[in-house]
């Protein structure tokens, strides 16, 4: 496994193996990295020669500074986790590698990009954008490889590789959960202990909300969950949304022809948690 910093380093190597026949997959992050990101690491290796993962704090796409300044970086712990999933390249650039200038693009997403987190995180998917774009265009890589914890991301990139006609597909992978259903995130090494024991309490909620289809309308089963999360002192709901899983519309009735996804976030003290679950 090797670790670059420079994009002209990486883009040549890949370059070369992209011209013997080789087939890559890249693995976009920030690093923290938990079993979470390995699950994208393993489906990408499987079905590519070689894996790429970038691991970056992007400052563009962080719209509260002190989430960013928080946020946990283990560059060391993660190179070494990688080695043990199979990695070929791990790419680990600098803020200035990555934004030598201010980047001034402004993404139009449609409407997959002005719900949910588009509105309480504004700037946030632009910045992802921005990253990701970069990334693409580096690495230039077959498949690339998203969780579906950040559901509405996966909406967003895949908006954008359609408008920016990137030759790239878009691989979703399931949510990997901690034992007491937590759905695994960087930033749960943020929170407080009580917090931490409290968490759990989100998925709990929305596994339960399942069930409620053929007793309650979806407007009731939105508030129940609202008010089902908010019971619990160490946790408060920001939004719950139900929507279908492409173009992101919220849901009236449970009759639609559509996969339906029910997305929230919550606040545990000062951390901000999304997740979300197949209705
Ligand atoms: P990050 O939060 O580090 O997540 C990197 C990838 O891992 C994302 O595709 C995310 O959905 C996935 N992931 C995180 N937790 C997961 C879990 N519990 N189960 C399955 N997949 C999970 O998402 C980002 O970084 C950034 O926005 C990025 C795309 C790298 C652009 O900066």
């Amino acid at each position: 496994m090797k670790v670059i910093t420079k994009k002209s380093e990486l883009s040549s190597a890949i370059e070369a193996l992209k011209k013997e026949g080789k087939t890559v997959g890249l693995v976009p992050t920030m690093g923290a990295l938990h079993d979470g990101h390995v699950s994208l690491v393993k489906a990408c290796h499987q079905n590519n020669d070689i894996t790429v993962v970038s691991v970056f704090v992007n400052p563009t796409q962080f719209n509260d500074k002190e989430d960013l300044k928080r946020y946990p970086r283990t560059l060391d712990k993660d190179v070494a986790l990688l080695e043990k999933n199979k990695c070929d390249y791990v790419f680990a650039p600098s803020v200035e590698e990555m934004y030598p200038e201010k980047d001034t693009r402004v993404f139009d997403f449609g409407h997959v990009g002005e719900v949910m987190e588009g509105v309480r995180r504004p700037g946030h998917f632009n910045g992802v954008g921005q990253i990701v774009s970069k990334l693409f265009d580096v690495v230039k890589p077959h498949r690339a490889y998203f969780g579906m914890k950040d559901f509405q991301q996966i909406a967003v990139i895949k908006n954008m590789v359609r408008q920016l006609r990137y030759d790239i597909e878009i691989v979703p992978c399931p949510i990997v959960r901690e034992a007491d259903g937590l759905a695994m995130s960087s930033r749960n090494t943020l929170l407080s202990p009580e917090h931490r024991a409290n968490a759990p309490h989100i998925h709990k909620v929305l596994e339960q909300a399942t069930r409620l289809t053929d007793k309650m309308s979806v407007e009731e089963v939105k508030k129940w969950v609202v008010e089902e999360i908010n019971k619990n002192p160490y946790l408060e709901t920001e939004y719950f949304e139900i929507v279908d899983d492409t173009e992101l519309q919220s849901i009236r009735d449970w009759s639609e022809d559509n996969v339906k996804v029910g997305c929230v976030a919550v606040y545990a003290g000062p951390i901000r948690l999304i997740d979300n679950i197949i209705f």
